[in-house]
Protein backbone atom coordinates (compact mmCIF):
# COMPACT_ATOMS: atom_id res chain seq x y z
CA UNK A 1 0.00 0.00 0.00
CA UNK A 2 1.82 3.35 -1.12
CA UNK A 3 1.43 6.04 2.02
CA UNK A 4 -0.24 8.84 0.85
CA UNK A 5 1.73 11.99 0.09
CA UNK A 6 0.77 15.40 -1.07
CA UNK A 7 2.33 18.46 -3.27
CA UNK A 8 2.05 21.56 -1.44
CA UNK A 9 1.25 24.70 -3.57
CA UNK A 10 1.32 28.21 -2.90
CA UNK A 11 -0.16 31.10 -4.33
CA UNK A 12 -0.76 34.84 -2.64
CA UNK A 13 0.11 33.53 0.53
CA UNK A 14 -2.73 30.66 0.37
CA UNK A 15 -0.97 27.23 0.66
CA UNK A 16 -3.23 24.29 -0.08
CA UNK A 17 -2.07 20.54 -0.75
CA UNK A 18 -2.52 18.20 -3.66
CA UNK A 19 -2.78 14.04 -3.18
CA UNK A 20 0.35 12.40 -5.32
CA UNK A 21 -0.66 9.01 -7.15
CA UNK A 22 1.71 6.54 -8.15
CA UNK A 23 1.15 3.82 -10.80
CA UNK A 24 2.79 0.35 -11.66
CA UNK A 25 5.73 2.54 -13.42
CA UNK A 26 6.20 5.82 -14.74
CA UNK A 27 6.00 8.82 -12.96
CA UNK A 28 3.55 10.27 -10.32
CA UNK A 29 1.21 12.27 -10.58
CA UNK A 30 -0.20 15.37 -8.71
CA UNK A 31 -4.13 15.38 -8.78
CA UNK A 32 -4.71 18.46 -9.20
CA UNK A 33 -8.96 18.49 -9.96
CA UNK A 34 -9.35 20.95 -7.34
CA UNK A 35 -6.58 23.16 -8.51
CA UNK A 36 -9.44 25.74 -9.36
CA UNK A 37 -11.71 25.39 -6.37
CA UNK A 38 -8.95 25.88 -3.86
CA UNK A 39 -7.15 28.57 -5.52
CA UNK A 40 -9.18 30.04 -8.23
CA UNK A 41 -6.68 29.79 -10.47
CA UNK A 42 -6.34 27.34 -13.78
CA UNK A 43 -2.66 25.14 -14.40
CA UNK A 44 -1.44 26.37 -18.22
CA UNK A 45 -0.05 23.29 -20.19
CA UNK A 46 -0.57 24.01 -23.90
CA UNK A 47 0.65 20.47 -25.84
CA UNK A 48 -0.03 18.91 -22.31
CA UNK A 49 4.35 18.78 -21.79
CA UNK A 50 3.28 17.95 -18.19
CA UNK A 51 0.13 16.87 -17.84
CA UNK A 52 -1.61 12.96 -17.63
CA UNK A 53 -4.79 13.28 -19.05
CA UNK A 54 -6.05 9.81 -17.88
CA UNK A 55 -5.45 6.58 -16.09
CA UNK A 56 -4.42 3.81 -18.30
CA UNK A 57 -3.00 0.26 -18.22
CA UNK A 58 -2.77 -0.46 -21.83
CA UNK A 59 0.76 0.96 -23.04
CA UNK A 60 3.90 2.49 -21.22
CA UNK A 61 6.79 4.89 -22.34
CA UNK A 62 9.92 4.96 -20.76
CA UNK A 63 11.17 7.70 -23.52
CA UNK A 64 14.77 7.89 -21.66
CA UNK A 65 15.25 4.17 -21.55
CA UNK A 66 13.69 4.01 -25.53
CA UNK A 67 11.27 1.08 -23.77
CA UNK A 68 7.62 0.41 -25.07
CA UNK A 69 5.36 -2.50 -23.50
CA UNK A 70 1.98 -3.43 -24.66
CA UNK A 71 0.11 -4.33 -21.52
CA UNK A 72 3.60 -4.87 -19.89
CA UNK A 73 5.37 -6.84 -22.65
CA UNK A 74 8.06 -5.43 -24.48
CA UNK A 75 7.29 -4.27 -27.98
CA UNK A 76 10.86 -6.23 -29.19
CA UNK A 77 9.27 -9.35 -27.89
CA UNK A 78 5.67 -8.97 -29.17
CA UNK A 79 7.13 -8.15 -32.77
CA UNK A 80 8.98 -10.99 -32.94
CA UNK A 81 7.22 -13.81 -31.25
CA UNK A 82 3.33 -12.72 -32.06
CA UNK A 83 1.24 -11.92 -35.07
CA UNK A 84 -1.42 -8.56 -35.79
CA UNK A 85 -3.86 -10.55 -34.38
CA UNK A 86 -2.66 -11.59 -31.05
CA UNK A 87 -1.36 -8.19 -30.84
CA UNK A 88 -4.87 -6.78 -31.19
CA UNK A 89 -6.13 -8.93 -28.57
CA UNK A 90 -3.56 -8.43 -26.11
CA UNK A 91 -4.40 -4.78 -26.42
CA UNK A 92 -7.89 -5.15 -25.80
CA UNK A 93 -8.25 -7.58 -23.72
CA UNK A 94 -5.39 -7.38 -21.85
CA UNK A 95 -3.88 -10.70 -21.84
CA UNK A 96 -2.66 -12.74 -25.20
CA UNK A 97 -4.84 -15.22 -26.48
CA UNK A 98 -4.49 -18.77 -25.91
CA UNK A 99 -5.09 -21.27 -28.90
CA UNK A 100 -9.20 -21.49 -28.19
CA UNK A 101 -9.28 -17.83 -27.77
CA UNK A 102 -6.80 -16.75 -31.07
CA UNK A 103 -8.94 -18.82 -33.06
CA UNK A 104 -12.11 -17.81 -31.80
CA UNK A 105 -11.02 -14.08 -31.64
CA UNK A 106 -9.79 -14.68 -35.75
CA UNK A 107 -13.29 -16.23 -36.62
CA UNK A 108 -15.35 -13.14 -35.14
CA UNK A 109 -12.87 -10.77 -37.35
CA UNK A 110 -13.54 -12.57 -40.28
CA UNK A 111 -17.21 -12.33 -40.23
CA UNK A 112 -17.03 -8.81 -40.43
CA UNK A 113 -14.65 -8.28 -42.78
CA UNK A 114 -16.66 -7.28 -45.69
CA UNK A 115 -18.48 -3.70 -45.67
CA UNK A 116 -22.32 -2.78 -47.03
CA UNK A 117 -22.13 -2.91 -50.25
CA UNK A 118 -23.94 0.32 -50.25
CA UNK A 119 -20.94 2.68 -48.40
CA UNK A 120 -18.94 1.37 -51.94
CA UNK A 121 -21.09 4.45 -53.47
CA UNK A 122 -19.36 7.02 -51.06
CA UNK A 123 -16.41 6.55 -52.99
CA UNK A 124 -17.63 7.74 -56.05
CA UNK A 125 -17.68 11.01 -54.39
CA UNK A 126 -14.51 11.52 -54.52
CA UNK A 127 -12.21 12.43 -57.14
CA UNK A 128 -9.66 9.42 -57.94
CA UNK A 129 -7.19 11.79 -57.02
CA UNK A 130 -8.45 13.04 -53.45
CA UNK A 131 -5.69 12.03 -50.30
CA UNK A 132 -6.16 8.59 -49.32
CA UNK A 133 -7.03 10.22 -45.43
CA UNK A 134 -9.36 12.42 -47.09
CA UNK A 135 -11.51 9.57 -48.27
CA UNK A 136 -11.13 7.73 -45.01
CA UNK A 137 -12.56 10.15 -42.60
CA UNK A 138 -15.38 10.66 -44.85
CA UNK A 139 -16.17 6.62 -45.36
CA UNK A 140 -15.04 5.25 -41.77
CA UNK A 141 -17.01 8.26 -40.03
CA UNK A 142 -20.43 7.13 -42.61
CA UNK A 143 -19.70 3.69 -41.13
CA UNK A 144 -22.11 5.10 -38.11
CA UNK A 145 -24.70 5.39 -40.49
CA UNK A 146 -24.60 1.89 -41.02
CA UNK A 147 -25.20 0.57 -37.73
CA UNK A 148 -27.85 1.90 -35.97
CA UNK A 149 -28.47 -0.79 -34.03
CA UNK A 150 -25.57 -1.01 -32.15
CA UNK A 151 -24.75 2.75 -31.33
CA UNK A 152 -25.79 2.24 -27.98
CA UNK A 153 -21.86 2.72 -25.92
CA UNK A 154 -23.42 1.87 -22.92
CA UNK A 155 -24.29 -1.27 -24.19
CA UNK A 156 -21.15 -4.05 -23.67
CA UNK A 157 -22.29 -5.82 -26.96
CA UNK A 158 -22.85 -2.88 -29.03
CA UNK A 159 -19.16 -1.76 -27.60
CA UNK A 160 -17.45 -5.43 -28.43
CA UNK A 161 -19.50 -5.41 -32.26
CA UNK A 162 -17.96 -1.53 -33.15
CA UNK A 163 -14.82 -2.84 -32.09
CA UNK A 164 -14.67 -6.20 -33.86
CA UNK A 165 -16.15 -4.57 -36.93
CA UNK A 166 -13.38 -1.75 -36.76
CA UNK A 167 -10.46 -4.08 -36.65
CA UNK A 168 -12.47 -5.90 -39.63
CA UNK A 169 -13.37 -3.35 -42.30
CA UNK A 170 -9.95 -1.01 -41.77
CA UNK A 171 -7.74 -3.30 -43.85
CA UNK A 172 -11.12 -3.67 -46.33
CA UNK A 173 -11.47 0.42 -46.64
CA UNK A 174 -7.88 1.37 -46.60
CA UNK A 175 -7.38 -0.82 -49.58
CA UNK A 176 -10.47 0.25 -51.01
CA UNK A 177 -9.49 3.97 -50.88
CA UNK A 178 -5.93 2.37 -53.23
CA UNK A 179 -7.93 0.72 -55.81
CA UNK A 180 -9.93 3.83 -56.18
CA UNK A 181 -7.34 6.15 -56.63
CA UNK A 182 -6.07 3.29 -59.36
CA UNK A 183 -9.49 3.48 -61.33
CA UNK A 184 -9.44 -0.82 -60.48
CA UNK A 185 -11.89 -3.10 -59.28
CA UNK A 186 -12.62 -3.43 -55.07
CA UNK A 187 -11.08 -6.75 -54.13
CA UNK A 188 -13.81 -8.41 -51.60
CA UNK A 189 -11.64 -9.60 -48.66
CA UNK A 190 -10.82 -13.78 -48.58
CA UNK A 191 -11.00 -15.06 -45.47
CA UNK A 192 -8.83 -18.18 -46.21
CA UNK A 193 -5.98 -15.64 -45.59
CA UNK A 194 -4.52 -14.29 -42.66
CA UNK A 195 -5.25 -10.33 -41.60
CA UNK A 196 -2.16 -9.06 -43.19
CA UNK A 197 -2.07 -11.47 -46.59
CA UNK A 198 -5.79 -10.72 -46.63
CA UNK A 199 -4.88 -7.06 -47.10
CA UNK A 200 -2.49 -7.43 -49.38
CA UNK A 201 -4.57 -9.68 -51.38
CA UNK A 202 -7.05 -6.59 -51.33
CA UNK A 203 -4.36 -4.02 -51.72
CA UNK A 204 -2.62 -5.89 -55.14
CA UNK A 205 -4.61 -8.47 -55.98
CA UNK A 206 -6.78 -8.19 -59.23
CA UNK A 207 -10.03 -10.26 -60.58
CA UNK A 208 -7.98 -11.26 -63.54
CA UNK A 209 -5.78 -13.42 -61.91
CA UNK A 210 -4.96 -15.32 -58.00
CA UNK A 211 -2.75 -12.74 -55.76
CA UNK A 212 0.10 -15.45 -53.95
CA UNK A 213 1.12 -13.11 -51.10
CA UNK A 214 4.91 -13.24 -50.19
CA UNK A 215 5.11 -15.01 -46.94
CA UNK A 216 8.13 -12.66 -46.23
CA UNK A 217 6.16 -9.49 -47.06
CA UNK A 218 3.59 -10.28 -45.53
CA UNK A 219 5.33 -11.01 -42.35
CA UNK A 220 7.18 -7.54 -42.79
CA UNK A 221 3.55 -5.78 -43.08
CA UNK A 222 2.32 -7.57 -39.99
CA UNK A 223 5.14 -6.42 -38.22
CA UNK A 224 4.61 -2.92 -39.17
CA UNK A 225 1.19 -2.84 -37.88
CA UNK A 226 2.09 -4.17 -34.30
CA UNK A 227 4.43 -1.95 -34.22
CA UNK A 228 2.13 1.21 -35.13
CA UNK A 229 -0.92 -0.29 -32.75
CA UNK A 230 -1.08 1.96 -29.63
CA UNK A 231 0.87 4.65 -28.05
CA UNK A 232 -0.35 6.03 -24.87
CA UNK A 233 -1.81 8.88 -25.09
CA UNK A 234 -0.31 10.50 -28.29
CA UNK A 235 -2.44 13.68 -30.34
CA UNK A 236 -4.94 11.01 -32.45
CA UNK A 237 -5.11 8.37 -29.33
CA UNK A 238 -6.23 12.03 -26.95
CA UNK A 239 -8.35 12.88 -30.23
CA UNK A 240 -10.27 9.68 -30.13
CA UNK A 241 -10.51 10.09 -26.14
CA UNK A 242 -11.77 13.43 -25.69
CA UNK A 243 -14.36 12.68 -28.82
CA UNK A 244 -15.41 9.38 -26.78
CA UNK A 245 -16.21 11.81 -23.75
CA UNK A 246 -19.14 13.56 -24.99
CA UNK A 247 -20.73 9.99 -25.71
CA UNK A 248 -19.55 10.23 -29.89
CA UNK A 249 -20.06 6.15 -31.45
CA UNK A 250 -17.12 4.37 -32.01
CA UNK A 251 -16.92 5.28 -36.15
CA UNK A 252 -17.14 9.36 -35.69
CA UNK A 253 -14.44 8.67 -32.44
CA UNK A 254 -12.12 6.63 -34.91
CA UNK A 255 -12.24 9.09 -37.91
CA UNK A 256 -11.86 12.09 -35.79
CA UNK A 257 -8.66 10.43 -34.76
CA UNK A 258 -7.77 9.46 -38.11
CA UNK A 259 -8.18 13.09 -39.38
CA UNK A 260 -5.42 13.88 -36.40
CA UNK A 261 -3.23 11.01 -37.16
CA UNK A 262 -3.24 12.82 -40.84
CA UNK A 263 -1.19 16.04 -39.72
CA UNK A 264 2.91 15.44 -40.67
CA UNK A 265 3.89 15.90 -37.05
CA UNK A 266 1.90 13.04 -36.31
CA UNK A 267 1.05 9.72 -38.65
CA UNK A 268 1.70 12.17 -41.78
CA UNK A 269 5.70 11.74 -40.87
CA UNK A 270 6.34 8.84 -42.62
CA UNK A 271 5.00 10.45 -45.97
CA UNK A 272 6.99 13.54 -45.32
CA UNK A 273 9.98 11.66 -44.47
CA UNK A 274 9.80 9.74 -48.04
CA UNK A 275 9.35 12.97 -49.99
CA UNK A 276 11.83 14.19 -47.95
CA UNK A 277 14.65 11.48 -48.69
CA UNK A 278 13.54 11.77 -52.35
CA UNK A 279 14.33 15.67 -51.93
CA UNK A 280 17.36 15.16 -50.51
CA UNK A 281 17.90 12.72 -53.37
CA UNK A 282 22.34 12.00 -52.14
CA UNK A 283 24.12 12.21 -49.78
CA UNK A 284 26.12 14.59 -50.46
CA UNK A 285 23.17 17.06 -50.23
CA UNK A 286 22.62 15.71 -46.46
CA UNK A 287 24.93 18.13 -44.75
CA UNK A 288 22.47 20.74 -46.28
CA UNK A 289 19.67 19.83 -44.38
CA UNK A 290 20.94 19.01 -41.68
CA UNK A 291 21.73 22.37 -41.88
CA UNK A 292 18.41 23.86 -42.43
CA UNK A 293 16.97 21.23 -39.56
CA UNK A 294 19.09 23.39 -37.27
CA UNK A 295 18.67 26.72 -38.42
CA UNK A 296 15.87 28.49 -36.41
CA UNK A 297 14.93 30.66 -38.83
CA UNK A 298 13.97 27.65 -40.98
CA UNK A 299 11.09 26.12 -40.42
CA UNK A 300 12.29 22.62 -42.19
CA UNK A 301 12.57 20.10 -39.75
CA UNK A 302 14.06 16.63 -40.14
CA UNK A 303 10.76 14.15 -40.77
CA UNK A 304 11.03 10.88 -39.12
CA UNK A 305 13.24 12.89 -36.19
CA UNK A 306 12.40 13.45 -32.45
CA UNK A 307 9.49 12.76 -30.24
CA UNK A 308 7.44 14.06 -27.09
CA UNK A 309 8.15 11.24 -25.30
CA UNK A 310 11.50 9.21 -26.79
CA UNK A 311 14.47 11.33 -25.77
CA UNK A 312 16.27 7.91 -26.92
CA UNK A 313 16.01 5.83 -29.42
CA UNK A 314 12.83 4.72 -30.74
CA UNK A 315 12.59 1.27 -30.33
CA UNK A 316 9.99 0.61 -32.97
CA UNK A 317 12.78 2.47 -35.47
CA UNK A 318 15.65 0.06 -35.05
CA UNK A 319 12.30 -3.11 -35.26
CA UNK A 320 11.46 -1.05 -38.39
CA UNK A 321 15.08 -0.74 -39.84
CA UNK A 322 15.54 -4.22 -39.49
CA UNK A 323 12.17 -5.06 -41.33
CA UNK A 324 13.41 -2.71 -43.67
CA UNK A 325 16.40 -4.48 -44.38
CA UNK A 326 15.02 -7.59 -44.65
CA UNK A 327 11.96 -6.77 -47.12
CA UNK A 328 14.90 -5.19 -48.87
CA UNK A 329 17.14 -8.17 -48.85
CA UNK A 330 14.04 -10.34 -50.21
CA UNK A 331 13.68 -8.49 -52.90
CA UNK A 332 16.77 -7.83 -54.32
CA UNK A 333 17.12 -4.05 -53.08
CA UNK A 334 19.53 -4.21 -50.31
CA UNK A 335 21.66 -1.45 -52.25
CA UNK A 336 18.29 0.65 -52.09
CA UNK A 337 19.68 4.20 -52.94
CA UNK A 338 16.76 5.64 -50.36
CA UNK A 339 17.45 3.30 -47.47
CA UNK A 340 21.26 4.05 -47.69
CA UNK A 341 20.59 7.86 -48.11
CA UNK A 342 18.62 7.10 -44.83
CA UNK A 343 21.02 4.84 -42.88
CA UNK A 344 23.73 8.09 -43.72
CA UNK A 345 21.14 10.83 -42.71
CA UNK A 346 20.71 9.06 -39.40
CA UNK A 347 24.51 8.27 -38.81
CA UNK A 348 25.51 11.75 -39.60
CA UNK A 349 22.67 13.49 -37.39
CA UNK A 350 23.27 11.21 -34.73
CA UNK A 351 27.00 12.36 -34.32
CA UNK A 352 25.48 16.07 -34.52
CA UNK A 353 25.58 18.48 -31.69
CA UNK A 354 22.45 19.82 -32.12
CA UNK A 355 20.46 16.25 -32.20
CA UNK A 356 22.94 15.25 -29.27
CA UNK A 357 22.15 18.08 -27.04
CA UNK A 358 18.33 18.02 -28.05
CA UNK A 359 17.58 14.59 -28.10
CA UNK A 360 16.46 13.58 -31.25
CA UNK A 361 16.44 10.23 -32.56
CA UNK A 362 14.91 8.42 -35.46
CA UNK A 363 10.86 7.36 -34.63
CA UNK A 364 9.00 5.07 -35.95
CA UNK A 365 7.88 7.15 -39.24
CA UNK A 366 11.97 7.39 -40.38
CA UNK A 367 12.56 3.86 -41.82
CA UNK A 368 8.43 2.94 -42.09
CA UNK A 369 8.32 4.94 -45.36
CA UNK A 370 11.34 3.15 -47.32
CA UNK A 371 9.82 -0.59 -46.50
CA UNK A 372 6.09 0.51 -47.36
CA UNK A 373 7.40 1.73 -50.33
CA UNK A 374 9.39 -1.39 -50.94
CA UNK A 375 6.47 -3.32 -50.54
CA UNK A 376 4.69 -1.43 -53.28
CA UNK A 377 2.70 0.48 -50.92
CA UNK A 378 2.26 4.67 -52.28
CA UNK A 379 3.49 7.01 -50.61
CA UNK A 380 0.03 8.72 -50.18
CA UNK A 381 -0.87 5.39 -48.37
CA UNK A 382 1.08 5.54 -46.22
CA UNK A 383 -0.23 7.35 -43.04
CA UNK A 384 -3.46 5.48 -43.65
CA UNK A 385 -1.73 1.82 -43.37
CA UNK A 386 -0.59 3.86 -39.78
CA UNK A 387 -4.40 4.39 -39.22
CA UNK A 388 -5.08 1.12 -39.93
CA UNK A 389 -2.67 -0.66 -37.51
CA UNK A 390 -3.60 2.37 -35.01
CA UNK A 391 -7.37 1.24 -34.71
CA UNK A 392 -7.00 -1.22 -32.53
CA UNK A 393 -4.87 0.83 -30.09
CA UNK A 394 -7.69 4.00 -30.36
CA UNK A 395 -10.26 0.84 -29.70
CA UNK A 396 -8.65 -0.16 -26.82
CA UNK A 397 -7.99 3.29 -25.21
CA UNK A 398 -11.74 4.41 -26.14
CA UNK A 399 -13.33 1.05 -24.43
CA UNK A 400 -10.82 2.12 -21.25
CA UNK A 401 -12.03 5.44 -21.23
CA UNK A 402 -15.84 4.55 -21.59
CA UNK A 403 -15.26 2.18 -18.83
CA UNK A 404 -13.49 4.75 -16.26
CA UNK A 405 -15.86 5.42 -13.45
CA UNK A 406 -14.02 8.71 -12.88
CA UNK A 407 -14.37 10.04 -16.47
CA UNK A 408 -16.16 12.90 -17.83
CA UNK A 409 -16.13 14.72 -20.70
CA UNK A 410 -13.28 16.79 -21.64
CA UNK A 411 -13.70 20.39 -20.98
CA UNK A 412 -9.92 22.37 -20.42
CA UNK A 413 -10.06 26.11 -19.70
CA UNK A 414 -8.24 28.78 -20.96
CA UNK A 415 -5.68 31.61 -20.48
CA UNK A 416 -8.31 34.48 -21.72
CA UNK A 417 -6.07 37.41 -23.49
CA UNK A 418 -8.40 38.81 -25.34
CA UNK A 419 -10.52 42.38 -25.54
CA UNK A 420 -11.92 43.07 -21.68
CA UNK A 421 -15.98 43.93 -21.09
CA UNK A 422 -16.95 46.82 -23.65
CA UNK A 423 -20.15 47.66 -25.31
CA UNK A 424 -21.49 47.82 -28.80
CA UNK A 425 -21.46 51.42 -30.65
CA UNK A 426 -23.73 51.92 -33.20
CA UNK A 427 -22.24 51.18 -36.87
CA UNK A 428 -22.21 54.81 -37.50
CA UNK A 429 -20.26 55.51 -34.81
CA UNK A 430 -17.62 52.81 -35.35
C1 LIG B 1 4.53 10.12 -34.24
O1 LIG B 1 3.15 11.04 -29.58
C2 LIG B 1 3.36 9.92 -30.14
O2 LIG B 1 3.53 8.93 -29.52
C3 LIG B 1 3.37 9.96 -31.69
C4 LIG B 1 3.77 8.65 -32.37
C5 LIG B 1 2.75 7.57 -32.15
O3 LIG B 1 3.12 6.40 -32.28
O4 LIG B 1 1.56 7.93 -31.98
O5 LIG B 1 5.03 8.21 -31.86
C6 LIG B 1 3.89 8.83 -33.87
O6 LIG B 1 3.84 11.09 -34.40
C7 LIG B 1 6.04 10.19 -34.30
C8 LIG B 1 6.56 11.64 -34.59
C9 LIG B 1 6.51 11.85 -36.12
N1 LIG B 1 6.78 13.27 -36.43
C10 LIG B 1 7.93 13.63 -37.07
O7 LIG B 1 8.85 12.85 -37.33
C11 LIG B 1 7.97 15.10 -37.47
C12 LIG B 1 9.33 15.70 -37.08
N2 LIG B 1 9.39 15.74 -35.59
C13 LIG B 1 9.05 17.00 -34.97
O8 LIG B 1 7.97 17.68 -35.58
C14 LIG B 1 8.96 16.88 -33.44
O9 LIG B 1 10.06 16.18 -33.02
C15 LIG B 1 7.74 16.26 -32.80
C16 LIG B 1 6.47 16.90 -33.26
C17 LIG B 1 7.67 14.80 -33.10
C18 LIG B 1 7.87 16.44 -31.29
O10 LIG B 1 7.73 17.77 -31.03
P1 LIG B 1 7.81 18.37 -29.52
O11 LIG B 1 7.81 17.30 -28.51
O12 LIG B 1 6.79 19.45 -29.41
O13 LIG B 1 9.23 18.93 -29.46
P2 LIG B 1 9.63 20.32 -30.02
O14 LIG B 1 9.01 20.53 -31.37
O15 LIG B 1 9.39 21.35 -28.97
O16 LIG B 1 11.20 20.10 -30.24
C19 LIG B 1 12.10 20.35 -29.20
C20 LIG B 1 13.27 21.02 -29.90
C21 LIG B 1 12.84 22.28 -30.68
O17 LIG B 1 13.96 23.14 -30.72
P3 LIG B 1 13.97 24.36 -29.58
O18 LIG B 1 12.68 25.17 -29.81
O19 LIG B 1 14.01 23.71 -28.24
O20 LIG B 1 15.21 25.16 -29.91
O21 LIG B 1 13.83 20.13 -30.87
C22 LIG B 1 13.67 20.69 -32.17
C23 LIG B 1 12.62 21.78 -32.09
O22 LIG B 1 12.85 22.78 -33.06
N3 LIG B 1 13.23 19.60 -33.04
C24 LIG B 1 13.69 19.36 -34.27
C25 LIG B 1 13.02 18.23 -34.71
N4 LIG B 1 12.16 17.81 -33.76
C26 LIG B 1 12.29 18.67 -32.73
N5 LIG B 1 14.61 20.02 -35.03
C27 LIG B 1 14.84 19.49 -36.25
N6 LIG B 1 14.24 18.39 -36.75
C28 LIG B 1 13.32 17.74 -35.99
N7 LIG B 1 12.72 16.65 -36.49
Amino acid sequence: MTTQRNASFTLDGNTVEFPVMGGTLGPDVVDIRAMYGKTGAFTFDPGFMSTASCKSSITYIDGDKGELLYRGYPIEQLAVNCDFMEVCYLLKNGELPNQDQYAEWNRKVKNHTMVHEQLTRFFQGFRRDAHPMAVLVGVVGALSAFYHDSLDINNPEHRLVAAIRLIAKMPTIVAMTYKYSMGQPFMYPRNDLSYSANFMHMMFGTPCEEYKPNPVLVRALDRILILHADHEQNASTSTVRLSGSSGANPFACIAAGIACLWGPAHGGANEACLKMLEEIGDVSRVGEYIKRAKDKNDSFKLMGFGHRVYKNYDPRAKLMRETCYEVLQELGLQNDRLFKLAMELERIALEDEYFVEKKLYPNVDFYSGIVQKALGIPTQMFTGIFALARTIGWIAQWHEMIGDPEQKIGRPRQLYTGATHRDVAPMAKR
